[in-house]
């Protein structure tokens, strides 16, 4: 345990770990001292001096080398002379600390007094009024009145595009240097800078394009005033207007916890996302979202929903209710027998897949994921996946982080946020294994190449001279970051194959921090593989019947069926060719055009349920937009068509779901929505009411989420490495393109904020 300090404040004794500063102890015993530029996840910088306090420490005798004592036999406490920043100062034994005396009262009213003499006061139309720092510590420190002339402001442009994300309002700029620290010290994108001096002083962005970063919307949620605004959400609402929802993010395998901010408009009569905010998980994204998280929610509302079931007559997709499309469904399915395939994408939630999986089980036909889903290494993944108890914020000096094959920051932002303090804060080595150049490359202690497609070739070649020269036998952990570019899917299950090997032959597998880690494309890869392909009696069913067969892709692409049922799988390429096709989605996508029955699904905002992320951290979402038309949650449909075939399961919705998969899939024992659900304390605390401390993240009530065991961990005894597989790169591998953070898809496509950032698919490198 690290060392105790022991100290008082305000004569409440308090004990913290050595190193802590004032401000953080006096956190920990609710006492907030108010600060603008400190943030604690920045270095601190001592620039606004809001933070003033009153310390002392015992008054030591030279001679004795020991405290002075008074006549009482207390100590006696040395005061500095003047008042000092609680944010730079750490506490050292016997500190005293006071934040209440008159002195602080009045230095807190002077800085103030000193901020608003050039601040626009123009609350009323800004976009932080009613969250924003200056304004409550104003009304809770500040003077009544002020002494300057308001006349004599200083004024400064407004409305200064910093890209085409973020707006600057120069004027209401505090220079408190959060803004240019975080991207400094948190994204390590350097794009932000200070120009000019005194007043003139002023953030510019020297960047070309202009904020060039995937992570600049951080910088609004702790902005302390309304200087920075996001172009997606100035002026859309106040604040006060929003209603607040837990959630999750859909877009890649971090799953960072979200808040989504919704409001009914009056113009359309329904509800809206006005915007994406991170909610606080500590093991997951701490209190920060990528942009795309942030900006992509627009297509929960966007026109082209699908809002009405639609069937197929003379050639031509026409509306129908429900129950006709139901009743169809249904009746096909029994022509069809068993010749009827399931094929689901990765963005649905556990909750549909199992009920989807249960069907087809009962039906004695085949599930498969979407053909552009890695599930053919999610096994491997799941064997031998980081520990349990992982935490990132526990890896550093004497640990590896060994990526292979994987752009962390373009396929897994807010990992790449948190990997990267590991090596550069806390001093854990990087290895990195690429046939190209990534961000990540800047701190790598060790660099390998290869040819593209190449990587379990090399793998398997190299891992001696990996595990001799590039100490991962020794490391205290060993945590390996993997993705799929340019490997088919023989070559990626290889790939996964050899680098859990190397995890058992240097003695990391089943340990906590250490594991695979992979780079799956959406928030549920690992949650949709799990109900269906992942369980034996899929694995059974498919193979029994001896329809399935498998790609090169991996998928049931070239089966033959009478019937296929296609949930949310995106595009064309993704459908195994059918009799009779249903097509669940949340667009008129290529595929559902041709399809025979379309079904409108819900998005995430729309229902609850749960996701299972790329690290297996089994995560709540809740529903925060009322249902848009007539579309239904997949589990639903599900349940509904199974109804029409005599299965009459009767689950009254997710929760009821949840705890039916978590009595038969074997991984999902003894987890639980209230188990999912609980929430403790996070440090350093925020998203609470002192929105100056750590900005307008939201505090987290929706759960933390529970990490399900490897089965390295379910099975220490069962651990065998992989026989050696290799097989040649082919061209369907190659093709296999890396995957950018904004890579055109149907759910980017509809935030027209992201237009200019978009990748087109044959853009790709
Ligand atoms: S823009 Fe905001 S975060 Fe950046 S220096 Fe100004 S007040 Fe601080
Ligand atoms: S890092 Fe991934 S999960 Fe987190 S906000 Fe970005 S896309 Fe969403
Ligand atoms: S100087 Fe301490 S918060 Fe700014």
């Amino acid at each position: 345990m690290a060392d105790l300090v022991n100290l008082t404040i305000d004569g409440v004794p308090v004990s913290v770990p050595k190193g802590t500063l004032v401000v953080d102890a006096a956190k920990k015993i609710e006492n907030d001292i108010p600060v603008f530029c400190y943030h604690p996840k920045l270095k601190p910088v001592g620039m606004c001096r809001m933070c003033l306090v009153d310390i002392g420490t015992p008054k030591i005798d030279p001679a004795t080398k020991q405290p002075v004592r008074d006549e009482q036999g207390n100590v006696v406490i040395a005061f500095m002379p003047k008042l000092t920043t609680a944010c730079t100062t750490p506490v050292s034994e016997g500190m005293v600390v006071r934040t209440a005396t008159e002195q602080v009262r009045a230095a807190r009213e002077d800085i103030l007094e000193f901020l608003l003499t050039s601040h626009p006061l123009d609350c009323p139309i800004c976009d932080k009024g009613g969250e924003c720092p200056l304004q409550n510590l104003t009304l809770g420190f500040g003077p009544g009145v002020s002494r300057f002339d308001y006349d004599a402001k200083f004024h400064n442009e407004k409305h200064v595009p910093l890209g085409d994300l973020i707006y600057l309002d120069r004027e209401r700029c505090i220079q408190c240097s959060r803004c240019i620290r975080f991207q400094d010290e948190i994204a390590d994108d350097h794009v932000l800078q200070f120009h000019d001096r005194g007043r003139g002083m002023e953030i510019i962005t020297f960047s070309d394009p202009p904020f060039d970063s995937y992570f600049g919307g951080n910088t609004t949620d702790i902005c302390p005033v309304g200087a920075l605004t996001t172009a997606d959400f100035r002026f859309k609402a106040r604040p006060w207007e929003l209603a607040s929802t837990q959630s999750l993010c859909t877009h890649c395998p971090v799953g960072c916890n979200i808040t989504l901010n919704t409001r009914l408009e009056t113009k359309t009569g329904d509800y809206e996302v006005k915007r994406i905010m991170p909610r606080q998980n500590e093991q997951v994204n701490e209190i920060w979202i990528c942009d795309k998280g942030r900006y992509v929610h627009h297509f929960t509302r966007a026109e082209d929903r699908l809002r009405q079931p639609m069937i197929r007559r003379d050639g031509r997709l026409v509306e129908a209710t429900w129950e006709q499309a139901l009743q169809l469904v249904g009746e096909r399915l029994k022509a069809a027998g068993t010749s009827v395939a399931a094929v689901v994408g990765d963005r649905i939630a556990n909750e549909d897949a199992y009920l989807v999986a249960k069907l087809m089980r009962a039906l004695n036909g085949a599930i498969g994921m979407s053909p552009s889903v890695p599930a053919h290494y999610a096994d491997v993944a799941r064997a031998f996946g980081v520990g349990m108890h992982t935490n990132f914020a526990h890896l550093g000096k004497g640990d590896v982080i060994l990526v292979v094959n994987g752009d962390v920051e373009e396929q897994a932002p807010v990992w790449f946020l948190r990997l990267r303090q590991a090596v550069v804060d806390r001093g854990a080595a990087l290895v990195i294994a690429h046939s190209r150049s990534t961000k990540m490359h800047r701190y790598a202690r060790a660099i390998h190449r290869y040819e593209p497609g190449y990587a379990a070739q090399w793998v398997a070649d190299r891992s001696e001279e990996l595990i001799a020269k590039d100490s991962l036998k020794d490391a205290r952990n060993l945590l390996i970051v993997f993705g799929d570019e340019q490997l088919d899917s023989p070559s990626a299950r290889a790939l996964a194959q050899g680098l859990a090997n190397l995890l058992i032959a240097t003695d990391h597998a089943g340990n906590a921090d250490s594991g695979l880690l992979p780079l799956y494309p959406h928030a549920n890869t690992q949650g949709v593989f799990d109900m269906t392909m992942g369980t034996e009696s899929a694995a059974a069913s498919n193979g029994a019947n001896g329809k399935v067969r498998t790609d090169a892709r991996g998928s049931i692409l070239d089966s033959q069926f009478e019937m296929a049922w296609l949930i949310g799988v995106g595009d064309a390429s993704d459908a195994p060719s059918a009799g009779f096709t249903v097509v669940q989605e949340l667009f008129m996508t290529e595929l559902a055009k041709q399809a025979d029955v379309v079904l409108p699904a819900l998005s995430f905002a729309e229902r609850e349920g749960t996701f299972t992320s790329g690290d297996r951290r089994v995560q709540r979402f809740y529903r925060a937009l009322p249902p848009l038309g007539e579309a239904r949650p997949d589990w639903w449909v599900a349940q509904e068509i199974a109804k029409r075939l005599s299965h009459n399961w009767g689950f009254q919705g997710p929760l009821h779901i949840f705890a039916d998969l978590a009595r038969s899939i074997p991984h999902y024992s003894g987890l639980s929505y209230e188990a999912i659900s609980e929430s403790e304390p996070q440090w350093p605390p925020m998203g609470r009411g002192d929105l100056y401390y750590g900005g307008t993240v939201y505090d987290n009530t929706g759960g933390l989420g529970v990490r399900y065991a490897s089965d390295a961990e379910r099975d220490p005894a069962g651990v065998r490495p992989y026989d050696r597989v290799v097989p040649e790169p082919t061209v369907v591998g190659l093709e296999r393109r890396p995957r950018p953070l904004y890579r055109d898809g149907e759910l980017v496509r509809r935030s027209a904020v992201l237009a200019s950032h978009i990748v087109p698919a044959q853009e790709i490198a």
